[in-house]
Parts: structure tokens; C-alpha cells; sequence
């Protein structure tokens, strides 16, 4: 993982348009060319390919993930994609976002697939993860500290609790540790200062052009 930190990620979910999303480009790409980190669009699936396509042509400093990914290879899986059939499309996955946790039933051994189709397929992992204890797959790089009370509901989890955590998840391995949940432009860089995180996983404030240029204005590692 040689992209620069902090990384900051926009997970869009289940939000936008292509129209939307184009229009939302127009005005991240000028910010995200002058932004010292690496910024990551998740954008829903259906628009990854002319994403992708679109910030290659470009030249856009954007990278493309996919907010999900099969935890099978090919065949018939109808609705499903595989990892392997995105290679070179994007660069990241989320995998066990907790939405995916809750309202998938997604557990440990279906995440485990999924990291291992990512890594088959050279997509890098970025795994979310609830506490510091929870279980985290072989071979994950980048790990997502999201708590669920946090998540949506315009109440983050404490830089202080935040630190503490991120410091737990680095005794157990050499990880890249993200914060995330109900991350705005008033909060974000109090999650950057003095290293307690390596970057920001950002749903609802990612959606507004706007919100999401003012947090790279302000986000740097200090
Ligand atoms: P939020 O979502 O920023 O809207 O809290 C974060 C996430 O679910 O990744």
C-alpha cells in the first residue's frame, strides 16, 4: 500500500445517479488534484466501470473502490459480482461494512472468502471492523474502525476513544487503522491530529460535493 495518507474514502451506498455522481466529480477532481493524500470513491456498483474509465481518461487523482464484493469467484451467482471479474477496475473493497454485517448476515467466514477473492484478484481490503477486538482476516492491511452508534446518526465516537482503539488494532498487527462514522468538515481533522488515525471512512458527508471538498481542504496527518 504506497498511496500517500491520509486516506479519505467516500462511500456513497446506496446514493446518486450517474448524473449525480458526474456532477459531484466536476467538483472533487480540482480539489483532490491539489489534496496531499489519497482520496477513494465507493460508488454504487452499478457505475464503478464508467467511473473508473472516466478518472483514468481524465487523469483524475481519484481512486475507485467497490463498497462490497462476492464472496464467490464466477458462476452462478445471479446479482453477484466477483472480484476477479473488476480486476483493474478498482483499487480497494470495503468488506464488513457493518451495514453489510447486519442486513446481509455476513459473518466471519464469508468475510474471510471475501478478503481472500480481493486479494486473489489484487484488490486491496480496507475491512470494517466495530471494537478492537473484533476479528480481522489474514493478510488485511487497512482496517475501518466504525462503531455502529456512530455510524448515520451524527454522533461519532471521541478522538480520545478513537485513539485508544486505533492504538489496540496496531499492537495486533502492522494495519493502517481508518476512523469511521458520522465524520463531517467540523470533525474530521480532530480524527488526523497527532496520528490517531491513518484516514477517514465518510458516508453521509461524503454525498455532498461541498462537505467533502472542505474536509480535504482541512485534512492532513500532524
Ligand atoms: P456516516 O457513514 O459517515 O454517514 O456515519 C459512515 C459509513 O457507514 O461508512
Amino acid at each position: 500500500m504506497n498511496d500517500p495518507q491520509p486516506l479519505i474514502i467516500a462511500n456513497f451506498k446506496a446514493n446518486k445517479t450517474w448524473d449525480e455522481l458526474a456532477a459531484w466529480l466536476e467538483i472533487v477532481s480540482p480539489k483532490a488534484a491539489d489534496f496531499s493524500g489519497t482520496v477513494i470513491l465507493c460508488p454504487s456498483a452499478p457505475f464503478i466501470s464508467e467511473v473508473s474509465q472516466k478518472v483514468k481518461t481524465a487523469g483524475i487523482k481519484i481512486k475507485i473502490g467497490s463498497q462490497d464484493i462476492s464472496q464467490f469467484n464466477v458462476g452462478a451467482y445471479t446479482g453477484e459480482f466477483a472480484a476477479s471479474q473488476i480486476t483493474g477496475q478498482i483499487d480497494f473493497a470495503l468488506i464488513g461494512h457493518s451495514e453489510r454485517r447486519r442486513y446481509f448476515g455476513e459473518d466471519e467466514k464469508i468475510l474471510t472468502q471475501k478478503v481472500q477473492n480481493c486479494q486473489k484478484a489484487k484488490i486491496e481490503p480496507i475491512f470494517c471492523i466495530q471494537d478492537s477486538h473484533d476479528f480481522i482476516p489474514q493478510g488485511v492491511r487497512i482496517v475501518a474502525y466504525e462503531p455502529p452508534f456512530a455510524i448515520g446518526t451524527g454522533n461519532p465516537d471521541t478522538p480520545q476513544n478513537t485513539k485508544a482503539v486505533s492504538e489496540k488494532l496496531k499492537t495486533r498487527g502492522d494495519y493502517l487503522v481508518l476512523y469511521g462514522g458520522s465524520v463531517s468538515p467540523n470533525n474530521a481533522q480532530s480524527f488526523l491530529e497527532k496520528n490517531i488515525v491513518d484516514g477517514l471512512l465518510i458516508g453521509s458527508a461524503s454525498l455532498n460535493p461541498l462537505d467533502f471538498t472542505r474536509i480535504l481542504e482541512t485534512a492532513k496527518l500532524s
